[in-house]
């Protein structure tokens, strides 16, 4: 994309770790509190991602179908995701699948940042955390390294405000840019059928501004953006670099961490989703 000036963009980030750490609770308590469409109140619908304004800049979340789109992408070496959160039960400790999540995070090459989660319970034990983590080499910066440990609670909402700016701390030091000039490029986190709807497909966008009316490619299947909503279900026009948005239009459902673009016409748009069903 050269000649496209680039600007800073949001974060990207999942949320993961062992069963029942808190995962879903952290992120509904994130969503619940710092959604910044105002449309509280409405019906709380699935969302496979959405972005929240803070303090310190915007973040964007990817919830748990966005796990599944990690996967899918890692698997083929692209990626959707800048930083992970490691929510990590502080009256449980490491678990198999927090060491997974260890693994999946340093092979992307994505850096860490800990959530020590369920502090209001009692036999919270931080530092057995740390030392478990540290055990991995995922070493606390109080003890001379540079994984953020932050100890909150999804209950009380303790840490947040601090998990949050530890995000944007890690963001400023990966300088993310995009070019919001350029052609709409992404990733789908999940896509489905709905009745009355038709195919709605979450497509977080990674580069460009995706526009209503333009044709886009999302793995095998093509169309025309008939409507573009947000996770509050408001309607938009354009979604730019890190924002995710549920698009209407494509003929057909998408795989989680299937590639997305613009195109220009619509037999172009039909070629490439041919060719790449044909794969
Ligand atoms: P899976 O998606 O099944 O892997 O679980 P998860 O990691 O999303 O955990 P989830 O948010 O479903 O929470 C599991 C249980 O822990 C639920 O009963 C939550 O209410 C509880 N829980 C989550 N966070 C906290 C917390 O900060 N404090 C306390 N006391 N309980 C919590
Ligand atoms: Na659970
Ligand atoms: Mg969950």
């Amino acid at each position: 994309f050269e000649g496209k000036e680039k600007t800073k963009r949001a974060p990207v980030v999942s949320v993961m770790g062992h069963v029942d750490h808190g995962k879903t609770s952290l992120l509904d308590y994130i969503r619940r509190t710092k959604v910044a469409s105002g449309e509280s109140g409405g019906i709380t619908q699935h969302i496979g991602a959405y972005h929240v304004q803070t303090d310190h800049g915007m973040v964007s979340f990817l919830d748990t179908p966005g796990h599944a789109a990690f996967t899918a992408m890692r698997a083929r070496g692209a990626q959707c995701t800048d930083i992970v959160i490691l929510v990590v039960a502080a009256d449980d400790g490491v678990m198999p699948q927090t060491k997974e999540a260890v693994d999946h995070a340093r092979s992307a090459g994505v850096p860490i940042v800990v959530a020590i989660n369920k502090m209001d319970k009692e036999g919270a034990d931080p530092d057995r955390i740390k030392t478990e983590l540290a055990g991995m080499e995922v070493i606390p910066e109080d003890w001379g390294g540079d994984v953020q440990f932050i100890p909150v609670s999804a209950h009380t909402g303790d840490g947040i405000d601090d998990l949050l700016e530890a995000l944007l701390l890690q963001a400023e030091i990966l300088e993310l840019e995009a070019s919001p000039d350029a052609p709409a490029k992404g990733v789908v986190v999940e896509s489905s059928l709905e009745r009355g709807r038709g195919s709605v497909a979450t497509v977080l966008v990674q580069n460009g501004t995706l526009r209503q009316g333009e044709m886009v490619v999302a793995g095998g299947f093509f169309g025309k953006v008939r409507a573009m909503t947000d996770e509050a279900g408001k309607q938009v026009k354009e979604a730019g670099p890190s924002i995710p948005v549920e698009i209407l239009g494509l003929n057909g459902t998408p795989n989680a961490g299937d590639e997305f673009f613009a195109v220009a016409d619509e037999k172009k748009a039909k070629e490439l989703a041919e060719f790449r069903q044909s794969r």
